[in-house]
């Protein structure tokens, strides 16, 4: 495993030591990755896995993305792989992409919900590549984003601490991640490839490794269990809403009329309306999707817990580049999207 230990620092390195060690003996814990903070447990071991079911509040039956320490080891864990997987695998890893292929024998039901397929990827994160080589390469870290089901997800160690503190063993805090939004999980049949949830990588970076088109099929309804992929997820507790440009301050200033808080966030350069006193909260997040996507769910945590009535956003361009955060903020405001206000 190539791996710059020479990036972290002795205490960090020991923390590591730690968290391997707990993961060892059936421990649960949060670690980063460049997406997100997964919640982590020894795939090969059945009482820590359910653990993170328990901790999660996630139904049984949807499956954990295995994490492993390099390519190579793919073999071990996966079986009948396609030649296309190879070709993304070998461009994209470490990095933001998860692979659903035929697992192997290793792999126990538990951790895939009972499919014959598991989901696999090598994360591009120092602390993360540590920890899976301080575990060894007969192990892998079977983890699901470290949030409570159907929430945001964490990206950073403070997020994961706010949300699940005294639930799991331990914490490595790798800093904020760089990505910030979920892998990109891409599906193999025959000779299709299909894009399963928008993610870190563009479909169209795949499509231009791969040198064909893939399906994107994140709406509609497969006998896979992509949790991602049900309506309402990665949502906020208060109300989240997507406006058009043109309506957001106007339905921010009719809430304030009623006396009803709203954070605004935009990321276009539209011109700031007056706004009436203290109710409305306006947030600028960046205009270019890959920096748009590392400080969304940030914000997102940050003003979830400000009190706020509501969280008015502004709907992202209608471009390829901007599909995962599109993918995210429908299904964040899905529970809302009947209500009017
Ligand atoms: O970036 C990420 O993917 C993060 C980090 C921690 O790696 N993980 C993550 O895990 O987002 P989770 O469990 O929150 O989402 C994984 C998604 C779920 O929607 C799950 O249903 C899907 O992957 N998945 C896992 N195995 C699958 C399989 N065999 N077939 C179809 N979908 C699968
Ligand atoms: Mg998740």
């Amino acid at each position: 495993m190539t791996l710059d230990k020479n990036k972290l620092s002795q205490e960090k390195l020991d923390q590591i030591i730690t968290a391997a060690r707990l993961m060892k003996t059936g421990g649960v814990v949060a670690f980063p990755t460049e997406t997100v903070y997964g919640l982590g447990a020894d795939v090969t071991n059945a009482n820590a896995i359910r653990k993170v079911y328990e901790i999660k509040q996630r139904p049984a039956n949807h499956p954990l993305i295995v994490h492993i320490g390099e390519i190579a080891l793919l073999k071990s864990w996966a079986q009948a792989i396609p030649e296309s997987a190879w070709i993304l695998a070998n461009h994209f890893w470490p990095g933001p992409l998860t692979l659903i292929l035929k697992r192997s024998q290793h792999i126990p039901d538990y951790v895939t919900g009972g499919q014959d397929t598991v989901g696999i990827r090598v994360p591009a994160h120092s602390v993360a590549l540590a920890l899976l080589h301080a575990l060894g390469p007969d192990k892998a870290i079977a983890a699901p984003s470290a949030n409570l089901y159907g929430k945001i997800s964490p990206t950073s160690a403070a997020h994961v601490r706010a949300a699940l503190d005294k639930k799991i063993d331990m914490i490595l805090d790798g800093g904020a991640c760089t990505i910030g939004l979920e892998s990109t999980i891409v599906g193999f049949n025959r000779d299709t490839v299909s894009v399963l949830r928008p993610g870190g990588i563009s479909v169209s970076a795949i499509e231009s490794v791969l040198n064909k088109t893939v399906v994107l099929c994140q709406n509609t309804r497969s006998a896979t269990r992509v949790s991602g992929s049900l309506p309402a997820h990665y949502a906020p507790t208060t109300p989240l809403k997507l406006y058009p440009t043109e309506m957001i301050f106007q339905t921010a200033r009719r809430l304030s009329a009623r006396n009803l808080r709203s954070v605004v966030i935009t990321w276009s350069d539209i011109d700031l309306p007056e706004l009436n006193g203290s109710n409305i909260h306006h947030v600028r997040l960046p205009n270019k999707p890959t920096s748009y996507g590392k400080h969304l769910y940030a914000t997102l945590h940050q003003y979830d817990h400000a009190a706020f009535d509501y969280i008015l956003m502004e709907a992202p361009p209608e471009l390829p580049s901007w599909l995962a955060i599109t993918d995210r903020l429908q299904r964040a405001s899905f529970s809302h999207i009947s209500s009017t206000i």
